[in-house]
């Protein structure tokens, strides 16, 4: 792919005799949203280890913005930022602590309008001075995600970002990862939510059993493949409808669409059970 942020290459991992990944191969394009969809234990937060440097793959190759993953890890660290299944925020401090803290560890100058117009971003700016302690979930999820954000990364890792959010909340981390997504970032998401995928991703991977095993845009993933819809308008019976398409008699075509299913259903098809809705 030209313009790929991630090309990832036969990434395989095991851990003892357990072999997690086993040939993983995708392709991220360039300020896309890309969201990796599996069951519990698929290896989704082991991929994003190896590309955020965190572990190293036992075998293939993995490139991030022309650099590899491991090979360049300290230069690769200096593009991405990683939020991870459970947040790093400080409980005793204000939000705009918190991101005045992290903007200082990245060296940036300015980290206190740096953290005012980050509030702005997510949403926090009226509660910027409360302790976090006082926030909900979803608050501090905002907040987590705008902290990895300081380093102006080009790369942001989400590993399961909603999940245990209540639906409003959800939905706000689906506008400002949307937004993210608007102002350039290359976004790497894994989620358990069907929905999520569907909202944000501009292509979603299936992994399962060590290996991609479907991937495409959602509309690809849910058209059923040599599948028209035909709707056709006819006074005749449907038991006539056969007959009736063979003589194309007493037949006016309305519309010709690609039949599709639910991703719910095309991922149960190719998973099994395992993935709440
Ligand atoms: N450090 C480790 N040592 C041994 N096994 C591990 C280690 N880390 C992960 N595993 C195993 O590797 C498999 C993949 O784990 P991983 O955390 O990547 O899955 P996941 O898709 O992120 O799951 P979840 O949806 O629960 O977050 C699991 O079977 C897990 O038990
Ligand atoms: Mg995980």
């Amino acid at each position: 792919m030209r313009n790929a942020t991630i090309s990832v290459h036969g990434i395989a991992k095991s851990y003892g005799k357990t072999a997690v990944l086993k040939g993983v191969d995708f392709e991220i394009a360039k300020g896309s949203v890309f969201c990796l969809l599996g069951s519990n234990g698929a290896g989704k937060t082991t991929i994003v280890r190896i590309l955020a440097t965190l572990i190293k793959a036992d075998g293939g190759e993995a490139i991030l913005c022309g650099l590899n993953v491991h090979k360049q890890a300290a230069q690769v660290r200096r593009l991405i930022s990683l939020t991870g299944q459970y947040t790093a925020v400080d409980e005793l401090l204000t939000a705009r602590e918190n991101l005045i803290m992290t903007a200082k560890l990245f060296h940036v100058k300015d980290s206190k309008n740096v953290a005012a117009e980050l509030l702005q971003k997510i949403n926090l700016a009226d509660v910027a001075d409360k302790k976090v302690s006082q926030f909900s979930g979803g608050m501090r999820r905002r907040l987590d995600i705008a902290m990895s954000l300081t380093g102006d990364p080009a790369v942001l890792f989400l590993d399961e970002p909603t999940t245990g959010l209540d639906p409003q909340s959800r939905i706000e981390m689906w506008s400002m990862i949307r937004e993210l997504s608007r102002s350039g970032v290359t976004i790497f998401l894994t989620t358990q939510y069907l929905e999520e995928a569907e909202q944000l991703a501009d292509k979603i991977a299936i992994l399962h059993e060590g290996k991609i095993i479907k991937e495409g845009t959602p509309e690809q993933l849910k058209t059923v493949e040599n599948t028209l819809l035909l709707t056709v308008k006819t006074s005749k019976e449907k038991a006539d409808v056969s007959k009736m398409m063979n003589g194309l008699d007493d037949v006016e075509l309305l519309s010709v669409e690609r039949q599709s299913e639910r991703l719910e259903d095309v991922f149960l098809r190719l998973v099994g059970s395992g993935v709440e809705k």
